[in-house]
């Protein structure tokens, strides 16, 4: 959930090395922040000494303290952006922690799960705790091993050396990131189930979370693996496991520049991502066809004999990747006719499910690296499922994981509240339940043909929404002061109300439920009082037609009980007006993909509405982009 920053550069500024260690850290703490912003640090090595500054509060309060209370110009820092778990949101709390009398900083993203355990030991060695924090009690650890273990001798791995030794002792998920006034010219990095990537430069090299917290230095990016220890200077990198044996990484191109991960213009990033969309579906479809329309899944490595087999999938995903899932759930069972469960991924594996070589597992996942969902893609591969994954961050645990992995092109998603991320899910969802039905011969290869047209069309359609937001707009503005909202729909409608209902309780903060229409008359209809606003996702009326209907009488039924009726619907339905306080069109489609049209007035109303109310759409309160942590 952390934000992870280190940097070391040629002293004498030889090369492009010639950057100070604090304008790195912050900059990429600042591409990063995005990770947590309950507080942020840092530390750099000068002169032999550790200087560090940590502030609670977004990244902000900390540039005020850099501000009154300058550190020296350096060439090897760290920074961390935190999401509180062990210990509240405060200066004492924050990262970094310090440990053998101030000499070595250490900061942490992950969750040390035996240090209560450790922290008695140490304590009864004498060691003394200034924060309620896990990682201070790693920071303890590696200084007790690289001051009495080690007697501080640097010359025999020093600081590496002790890091092996301490993740040894160490339980649960944790990236660390660690420096000493001993070795200033030296970073070394630990991970295990956290995520971390080094970054390559001339003369100087990086490490961050995620290649956004060195992508404005390089492009060339190595992944590292599970388990494994990096120690960086200005002009090396070196990968072991925790027992010292040399490991190797995999290097790799970041194909995404800087700019992509900036506002544009926009007023926040969740603006620009909702108005990326066209983009980030037109994308997830590029270059998925051959010249004779036949669908071609590169990626997809699992032997094509395999998948003909496969006779149940389950998706394993959470939040807002789960409501892709469900929606991907209508497609693919409509188009493969194999059954098809959506599974939230932290409920997954403590119910014993049913699964086997024959059950082809889908994981969801923008960042790649939800620790719910890498948890549940493990255990389904232990029991000897297929995995495939869609992801959108290249080179991410997950997929890394996965025996094959679909990527969606959206672009790097920064606000925390995901919008591009869910339309290139369900457009690789899509992707892959044409595939498997082409495998399979479910559908001719004509309908696939037409699937594949209709969606081609669909960037188009969700420019046409954006471009005409005005109204929908103004009316979010007018509800700025409402204190619930409800969302209805039905068959692809019903992940979408939940979607909509999603967004508004992350950025507006304002209670907000999604409802299967047809789950109303079984107890939510309490809800309904005089004014209150419901939206209701109404299907085309060209589609099953009795499905239309019910849904037009589930709104008459809100509505004859005080509700106002906000309703999107498609181009050309009628039937709908008589009932509807407002109504929102979006364009005519087949009714499986109308998610990734329906949803986005939904996005809208939320992006508007939290922004009448004066908060900050990017960095919700409580939340954080990954859930790192289980
Ligand atoms: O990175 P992932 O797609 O695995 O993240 C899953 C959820 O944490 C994420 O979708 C979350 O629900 C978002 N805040 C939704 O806006």
């Amino acid at each position: 959930m952390c934000g992870i920053v280190g940097y070391v550069g040629r002293p004498d500024g030889h090369g492009n090395a010639g950057h100070s260690a604090l304008d790195v850290v912050l900059e990429g703490l600042r591409r990063l922040e995005y990770r947590g912003y309950d507080s942020a640090g840092v530390a750099v090595v000068a002169d032999g000494v550790i200087s560090s500054r940590k502030k609670s509060g977004k990244l902000s309060n900390l540039l005020a303290e850099l501000e009154a209370r300058p550190l020296p110009e350096t060439v090897t820092g760290i920074g961390h952006t935190r999401w509180a778990t062990h210990g509240g949101p405060t200066d004492q709390n924050a990262h970094p922690h310090l440990s053998d009398g101030g000499k070595l900083a250490l900061i942490h993203n992950g969750i040390i799960e035996n240090f209560a355990e450790l922290k008695r030991e140490l304590m009864a060695k004498g060691v003394t705790f200034a924060s309620e924090t896990d990682t201070e009690v790693a920071a303890a650890l590696l200084g007790d091993i690289f001051r009495t273990k080690l007697n501080g001798d640097v010359s025999d791995g020093g600081l590496t050396r002790a890091m092996q030794l301490a993740c040894q002792r160490l339980e649960g998920a944790f990236t660390l990131l660690a420096v000493h006034a001993d070795q200033p010219d030296v970073v070394v990095a630990a991970r295990r189930n956290s995520p971390l990537v080094v970054g390559l430069g001339e003369g100087e090299n990086f490490l961050g979370s995620d290649v956004s917290g060195f992508i404005d230095y390089t492009r060339r990016a190595v992944e590292l693996g599970q388990d494994q220890i990096v120690t960086i200077t200005a002009d090396s990198v070196d990968i072991t496991d925790f027992y010292g044996a040399p490991a190797e990484g995999k290097e790799y191109h970041v194909d995404w520049d800087p700019a992509s991960a900036e506002k544009g213009g926009f007023s926040s990033f969740m603006a620009k991502e909702i108005n990326d969309q066209p983009d980030a579906v037109g994308q997830t479809l590029l270059g998925r066809s051959d010249i004779n329309g036949k669908l071609t899944l590169d990626e997809i490595r699992i032997d094509p004999e395999l998948l003909k087999q496969v006779n149940k999938i389950i998706v394993l995903a959470c939040g807002t990747a789960a409501y892709a899932g469900t929606v991907a759930k209508y497609a693919i069972e409509n188009w493969c006719r194999i059954p098809t469960e959506v599974e939230l991924a932290h409920e997954f594996r403590y119910r014993d499910p049913i699964l086997d070589a024959n059950t082809l597992v889908v994981s969801i996942s923008q960042s790649g690296e939800t620790m719910d969902t890498l948890m549940a893609v493990r255990y389904a591969r232990e029991q000897g499922a297929k995995t495939i994954s869609i992801c959108n961050t290249n080179g991410s645990t997950i997929p890394r994981e996965s025996d094959a992995v679909l990527y969606t092109h959206a672009g790097p998603e920064i606000a925390v509240a995901s919008t591009k991320a869910f339309l290139a899910q369900i457009t690789a969802a899509y992707l892959l339940g044409l595939y498997l039905a082409q495998l399979r011969g479910n559908i001719f290869s004509g309908q696939i043909k037409d699937v594949l047209a209709d969606l081609n069309k669909i960037p188009a359609k969700i420019q046409s929404i954006l471009d005409n937001s005005g109204p929908l707009r103004e009316l979010a503005r007018s509800m700025k002061d409402e204190k619930s909202v409800l969302f209805l729909g039905r068959h692809v409608g019903y992940p979408v109300a939940l979607e909509g209902a999603l967004k508004l309780k992350e950025i507006a903060y304002i209670h907000a439920e999604g409802f299967a229409a047809g789950e109303l008359k079984h107890g939510p209809i309490a809800l309904i009082d005089e004014g209150q606003p419901v939206f209701v996702v109404v299907p085309s009326p060209r589609g099953r037609d009795s499905l239309h209907a019910k849904v037009v009488s589930n709104i008459q039924e809100v509505r004859a009980r005080g509700a106002r009726t906000l309703v999107i619907a498609e181009e050309g339905d009628e039937a709908v007006k008589a009932y509807a306080e407002h109504v929102f069109y979006v364009p005519e489609t087949p009714t499986l993909l109308m998610p990734l049209l329906t949803t986005v007035p939904l996005q809208i109303f939320a992006l508007e509405l939290a922004s009448a109310k004066g908060y900050d759409v990017d960095q919700p309160r409580n939340l954080a982009k990954s859930v790192t942590v289980e």
